[in-house]
């Protein structure tokens, strides 16, 4: 077998280069290859993939992929998601290991087992609370919901996952995003004051018997990066400028963000809603620049214009680590018959983490 074709020998390619190649790749590997990309993923890397989506979409595409080789343009917890979801014989692969989600490492197997065990103090979690993983965390968290009774979801079908939580226990550990977990907790009529802040730096979570008692909803004390950047003054200054405009969140973004906006949803429905929107409309996106800048380039022609959130540049700077040159060693990597790369979650935690995953795929619209 031919020895695998170094990084180095791709770095500085020049990006139009980059594209003529990985096309010639995607030629040679025909169906047995899938190219699955996020759409926080940058243009030059975009145009390559198969398929784009939000976390759900993309789940669901590399679950029903044929292909051998599926390669995912997004952050490591899509590949493991893609690993845990295809068959034993797939390979996933993440064209820049060092591509991962800062959000997803707030959390980590250690702090949320302590977290069971110190909410085992003061209640029976196993009885009466059900833990919820965001799809945003390592495969280690979903198998820990797997084996508890819990499950995962994404910003898409977050709502109908803690309903079904709430069908079986009465409480809900979201981990590791309180945004997605505050926000969906609050638009199924769930007050403020039942909803209490899981502090992991703290013994306890920095909470009392009572507070834990009280509340529906356990919330890690987690966020993105990205969408935290995002304030309720940058609404409030385009309402002034725009007041026939719409506003469009992640709800990953902060409460009040939500609170002022119009719309609150995945990254699929926020490019669907600005797309089905009428022509000469005006809107403010609370997401990742990638989206937003291509969502405005493709939204003019219909004359409708879309502003970033921000007046800073706030991008997923681990989504960005994958570019051509890292798309483009893997793919040709496979060409010559080795893969590089791969994502292999192992078998004991793959099988826990596959019922944490089927668990949300079965509630899912
Ligand atoms: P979506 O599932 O909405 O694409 O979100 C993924 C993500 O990481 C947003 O920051
Ligand atoms: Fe993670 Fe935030 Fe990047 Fe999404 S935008 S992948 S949550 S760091």
């Amino acid at each position: 077998m031919a020895t695998a074709l170094a990084y180095e020998q791709f770095d500085g390619v020049p990006d139009e280069d980059c594209a003529e190649r990985i096309h010639a790749a995607r030629k040679k590997l025909g169906q047995r290859l899938v190219i699955l990309g996020h759409h926080y993923q940058r243009d030059e890397v975009y145009r390559h993939a198969d398929f784009t989506g939000d976390s759900l979409k993309l789940s669901r595409l590399a679950a029903a992929s044929d292909a051998d080789y599926i390669v995912f343009c997004g952050v490591h917890f899509m590949a493991e998601v893609a690993d845990i979801l295809s068959r034993p014989q797939q390979v996933s692969i993440l064209p820049d290991l060092s591509a991962g989600c800062s959000m997803a490492d707030m959390a980590n197997y250690a702090a949320v087992e302590r977290a069971w065990k110190e909410l085992g103090t003061m209640l029976d979690p196993d009885a009466c609370v059900t833990p919820i993983t965001y799809i945003n965390s390592s495969a280690d968290l979903k198998a820990f919901c797997g084996n508890h009774g819990g499950l995962v979801c994404t910003s898409s079908n977050a709502a109908r996952v803690l309903e079904w939580a709430y069908k079986q226990r009465e409480k809900v550990l979201f981990f590791p995003d309180q945004h997605l977990g505050r926000n969906t907790a609050d638009r199924m009529g769930i007050p403020l004051d039942e909803m209490v802040e899981w502090d992991f730096n703290q013994p306890r979570g920095g909470l009392t018997k009572e507070q834990v008692g009280k509340a529906k909803i356990l919330l890690w004390k987690g966020f993105c990066s990205v969408h935290q950047m995002f304030k309720p003054a940058h609404i409030d200054a385009f309402r002034k400028q725009n007041p026939q405009g719409k506003v469009i969140s992640h709800p990953e973004c902060s409460f009040e963000v939500c609170q002022k906006s119009d719309h609150v949803g995945s990254t699929e429905f926020i490019i669907k809603t600005v797309a089905e929107s009428s022509p000469g409309s005006h809107w403010l996106v609370g997401t990742e620049l990638n989206l937003v800048n291509r969502l405005a380039q493709q939204q003019r022609a219909a004359g409708k214009t879309v502003e970033f959130m921000s007046p800073t540049v706030c991008m997923c700077s681990t989504m960005f680590r994958i570019d051509p040159q890292h798309l483009l060693w893997t793919l040709e990597n496979l060409v010559v018959g080795r893969v590089v790369n791969r994502i292999k979650v192992p078998p004991a935690e793959a099988e826990a983490a596959r019922l944490a995953l089927t668990r949300m795929l079965d509630v899912s619209p």
